[in-house]
């Protein structure tokens, strides 16, 4: 093995190194106005997220779990409403329908794409009695399944509301934007996102006015105009300072996914050269049943697009954490996302879930593991990675039971 490297996990010191010039004058610029909250640099943000997304609306907000609570406070989401969403997701995409009282109401992913499965979905929907909308993930910044999702909406009559925080710039199978087909898109900027702000910040987007009208009032403590409140709202307003660093940000957008891509295709390659194959095919409860047991993510066919916000791999459960570890030891950082699904976290504890509700969900969270995939990696950063990844397994492999 080559001499030892590091290779942080997320490097955003490298990738500010080759905007600072651009970030200081835009702050400069917002610091000379002196208007922090709000203001023509938001309306600027939410124009260019819109035309980027291909919304006729966008409305700037505090984070991407706010965006998400706006977009159920604009649905009248409220105690005892029923949500369904993926179990093995942030915790922000079920936090945000239980601070309003609604339940989540969980569902099993699709093991190849980690995604919310459809066909689960109409399942649970069919069980439900005050199933108020469906909201799928897309998850690490590939595609959840719209087409499929739409179909179930309109099967329930209820809104897909579209939690794409991982996902600003992911295209599905037909070519759109991600967070644009459903009724309301929910976007992060934090600082780890393939679009990430200096701070917190979010954006919803949609292509109903009324929809826009009432989550950019929701935002402002449900003020329209100032000190006269129609409807309860809060405080999610976006700062300006952020939407200068995003404006700039955003013209890389294209470039970065573009680097993140061919970053996935370089470890894609080095793995499938190792034996590995995607996670189309299951890794066959932990033995190589498919190869080498290594799993790189499966992407869906163009036109379809993933921004790989995480490079996520799987591999047997029973390696995981000392790859993990290894890795550690050998300079690299790495992340589990998700190492508890939500429905077995303490704080769902009342709600009565259980280890082996949702199998495939339980399974990714032991199995998976996202190296390093930001843009500014070198292809020998992601050859050690690699490397080092491949060594271990070969060597430990024989402890998984096939
Ligand atoms: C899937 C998902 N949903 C929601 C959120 C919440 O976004 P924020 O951290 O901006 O509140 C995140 C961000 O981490 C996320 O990854």
């Amino acid at each position: 093995m080559s001499e030892k490297m590091t290779v942080p996990l997320l490097d955003l010191k490298a990738q500010y190194a080759t905007i600072k010039a651009e970030i200081a004058a835009a702050l400069e610029e917002v610091l000379e106005t002196q208007w922090f909250i709000m203001g023509p640099k938001i309306v600027e943000l939410e124009k260019a997220i819109a035309e980027y997304c291909q919304t006729k609306f966008a409305v700037g907000c505090s984070s991407g779990s706010d965006a998400i609570l706006l977009a159920l406070m604009a649905n009248d989401v409220g105690p005892d409403s029923e949500i369904i969403c993926p179990s093995y997701t942030f915790f922000a995409t079920a936090g945000s329908i239980s601070i309003l009282g609604a339940r989540p109401v969980w569902v099993d992913i699709d093991p190849v794409t980690y995604n919310m499965d459809p066909e689960l979905t109409r399942k649970v929907a069919q069980q439900c009695t005050n199933l108020k909308a469906i909201m799928p993930v897309h998850l690490y910044g590939q595609a959840a399944d719209l087409d499929a999702f739409l179909k179930i909406g309109q099967e329930f009559n209820v809104p897909i509301i579209e939690d794409a925080a991982q996902a600003i710039g992911t295209r599905d199978l037909s070519g759109t934007p991600a967070g644009t087909r459903g009724q309301i898109g929910c976007f992060s900027f934090f600082p780890t996102k393939n679009l990430g702000g200096y701070g917190d910040g979010g954006i919803v987007t949609t292509n109903d006015e009324a929809l826009a009208e009432s989550m950019s009032i929701l935002r402002v403590h449900g003020s329209k105009p100032k000190y006269h409140h129609h409807v309860r709202g809060i405080n999610a307003r976006l700062d300006a300072l952020q939407a200068a660093v995003l404006l700039v940000k955003l013209k890389h957008l294209e470039s970065w996914h573009e680097q993140r891509r061919a970053n996935a295709e370089t470890y894609d390659r080095l793995f499938h050269d190792a034996g590995a194959t995607t996670s189309a095919i299951p890794l066959s409860g932990g033995g190589d049943g498919g190869g080498f047991p290594l799993r790189t993510p499966h992407q869906l066919e163009p036109p379809a697009k993933h921004i790989f916000n995480q490079y996520v791999i799987r591999v047997p459960g029973e390696i995981r954490d000392s790859l993990r570890e290894h890795l550690r030891e050998a300079g690299v950082g790495t992340e589990i996302y998700y190492p508890i699904p939500l429905h077995l976290q303490k704080c769902y504890a009342d709600a009565g879930g259980q280890e082996g509700d949702l199998p495939e969900s339980e399974l990714a969270a032991k199995e998976t593991l996202a190296l390093p995939i930001y843009p500014e990696l070198t292809t020998q950063q992601i050859e050690y990675v690699a490397g080092t990844t491949i060594s271990y397994i070969s060597q430990h492999a024989a402890v998984c039971t096939s």
